[in-house]
């Protein structure tokens, strides 16, 4: 019994993907269009076209991949190196096709990691170390759910700095870390004031409490509830100006305690519950969380909900927000969705930040949410 419906769900779902892609297809080729309309506008400008079909093919995927290089600035020390990367181009191209017919509701296509191998992405861009909590981690109060409004949005109400670059350095932990604690200083002072990532960069080796050597790393990752633990027992953060970022762990820390510009006074892990993490964020301010990067490496815009996708945690990003309508997928109704801040700068995604659906902790999003609350500082 249980093996005949396993059967009848693999048969629909088989059906469903080919009548998604013969849908793609029969559309004129949108398919392709969906990952080149985010480097060429126009196709019209395509050389070579004298040429025949195969080399017209090749000569768009070189195309694609010289405005890719211009596009983001990328020079590489050989023509081995270079046609290297253009190998992993192409097949980041067709993985993009992938993810978009995995994630239709999204956008996928070139973003500035197109030449990196999804290795290579995940251990020069993402950093979360998935640390067991410190000892002075509480568990969020239970909050009504009752009031919630119905969007919600923390960059209208100036709880939210810009948009910052890690660079290539998994320091992700590190800006999710003070993009919770910018809030939460903004909500107990008044003031928004960013943040230094440095500082815990070079300064913050907390480690996990039942396992030695597990620790945060600087530039090979770290989490967020540690650098809280940290930022706890320092006595509080510098300003980015004063301690600013150089996406390296190669220097030593800086720290002046005369200069601490956000302190925290507690901070609490919230449940999986979804209601709970929006009550939490619309009372505490944006939250830092968890979650699984595999899709953002080809994320161009509009709500992420993939069909499948991982929840092993390798990312630390900021909650900032939520919408209840944002997008509608074939035949069902509009969704509603979290709003997240990345560490990628602004030309990644819908400049800087990432949409993806609620409802099921897709990608894992609702497993490690985590609050901070600050205190009131003079220094300000
Ligand atoms: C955390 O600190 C804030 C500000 O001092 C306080 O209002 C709140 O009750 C504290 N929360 C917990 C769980 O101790």
């Amino acid at each position: 019994m249980a093996r005949s419906f396993s059967l009848l769900f693999f048969l629909l779902f088989s059906l469903f993907f080919v009548a998604l892609t013969s849908s793609e297809l029969h559309s004129g080729g949108s398919d392709d269009d969906i990952i080149i309309r985010q480097v060429v506008p126009e196709l019209g400008d395509v050389e070579g076209s004298e040429a025949g079909e195969e080399e017209n093919l090749l000569t768009a995927d070189h195309h694609h991949f010289s405005i890719f290089k211009r596009r983001f600035g990328k020079s590489y020390a050989s023509q081995e190196e270079h046609d290297y990367r253009f190998k992993v181009f192409k097949a980041n191209l067709r993985r993009a096709r992938r993810h978009q017919q995995l994630d239709p509701s999204a956008t996928h296509g070139v973003t500035q990691f197109s030449d990196l191998t999804p290795a290579e992405f995940r251990g020069t861009y993402l950093g979360l170390r998935p640390l067991k909590l410190p000892h002075d981690a509480q568990k969020a109060p239970i909050l009504p759910t009752n009031d919630l409004p119905e969007d919600f949005d923390w960059r209208d109400h100036g709880a939210v700095t810009a948009v910052k670059n890690q660079g290539s350095c998994g320091s992700c932990w590190s800006f999710s870390a003070t993009g919770a604690l910018e809030g939460a200083n903004f909500l107990a002072t008044g003031n928004l004031v960013s943040l230094s990532e440095q500082q815990l960069v070079d300064c913050d080796h907390e480690c996990d409490p039942e396992e030695m050597g597990s620790c945060d790393s600087g530039c090979n990752g770290g989490l967020m509830n540690t650098a809280f633990e940290y930022t706890l027992k320092a006595g509080g953060l510098m300003k980015e100006e004063d301690y600013p970022y150089t996406g390296t762990d190669r220097g030593s820390c800086k720290f002046d305690k005369t200069k601490i510009a956000a302190s925290v006074a507690n901070f609490s892990v919230i449940s999986l519950d979804e209601d709970q993490i929006a009550a939490n964020l619309v009372k505490n301010g944006p939250l830092a969380v968890a979650i699984n990067a595999v899709f953002m490496q080809t994320y161009v815009g509009g709500v992420s909900c993939p069909y499948i996708c991982s929840k092993r945690l390798d990312h630390g990003v900021l909650l900032v927000g939520y919408g209840s309508a944002g997008y509608a997928p074939i035949r069902m109704k509009d969704k509603p969705y979290w709003i997240i801040k990345n560490s990628w700068g602004e030309n990644w995604g819908e400049t800087g930040f990432y949409k993806i659906c609620r409802g099921r902790n897709v990608c894992g999003v609702d497993s490690m949410v985590s609050t901070v609350a600050a205190v009131h500082t003079t220094s300000n």
